[in-house]
């Protein structure tokens, strides 16, 4: 089964696996970066790391245009529902759980952040998700810190991360180095930088030094950039 991974800019992905469009921490239409709007994705299920604006902005106005399936932490899927995502469309689970899916299965992951809703809800404890799609691995770290949780996570081999690089509400440059240390992955994408002024970094640069002081091999994308699995 091939997997197509599409930067959207910021932290949204959308993946593309079998006949499933998946679509990851969907924020688009507030997004300086974003290269496509809301009512132009397509989604069968769409997976939230966690509450930030930057992340969740747009799940709900997707998920009922579309009729995705959303997949959350159990605050964040309880809060969807009260902003009108129809019950039998919401997915919920917590930290170290895991779901068989139509596209695969999907584990939620731990992450070193905070999860406050954009309407001031309560939003749970923040995760990534570890996905096996078909016989690929693919580690959706969300926003985190570098934390040794990562040398656990990845135990079981790891195809493709997606870190964050971004600094100031995640980890930076120099931390990823060691959290791409940790994970040991076969190849690495990065993501929650350049979406604005604070947290601009140098891709080029920090895929030069995964070159040099990691084993897995760097994929800077470019917002609409797709890579095949
Ligand atoms: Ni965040
Ligand atoms: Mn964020």
């Amino acid at each position: 089964m091939s997997v197509e991974i599409t930067w959207l800019g910021h932290s949204c992905f959308a993946i593309r696996t079998g006949k499933f469009d998946l679509l990851v921490d969907p924020f688009l239409d507030d997004s300086p970066t974003a290269p496509v709007k809301a009512t132009d994705v397509a989604a069968d299920f769409i997976l939230l790391t966690h509450g930030h604006f930057d992340h969740v902005t747009d799940a709900v106005a997707i998920a009922m245009r579309t009729g995705a399936t959303v997949v959350a932490n159990f605050e964040i899927a309880a809060w969807l529902k009260t902003q009108g995502v129809a019950e039998e469309k919401v997915v919920a689970l917590n930290t170290g759980g895991k779901i068989d899916l139509p596209f695969g299965c999907v584990k939620m992951t731990p992450a070193l952040h905070s999860s406050g809703l954009p309407d001031g809800s309560y939003g749970g404890a923040a995760g990534g998700y570890m996905l096996h799609l078909g016989g690929q691995r693919v580690y959706l770290a969300g926003d985190t810190a570098l934390m040794l949780d990562m040398k656990l996570i990845g135990i079981d081999g790891i195809d493709l991360a997606v870190l964050p690089i971004g600094d100031l509400f995640t980890m930076g440059p120099d931390d990823s180095l060691e959290a791409i240390k940790l994970l040991n992955p076969k190849r690495v994408i990065p993501c929650h930088y350049n979406t604005w002024p604070p947290i601009e970094q140098d891709a080029q640069g920090w895929a030069d030094r995964v070159h040099r002081h990691t084993a897995a091999e760097p994929i800077v994308l470019q917002p609409n950039e797709t890579y095949s699995l």
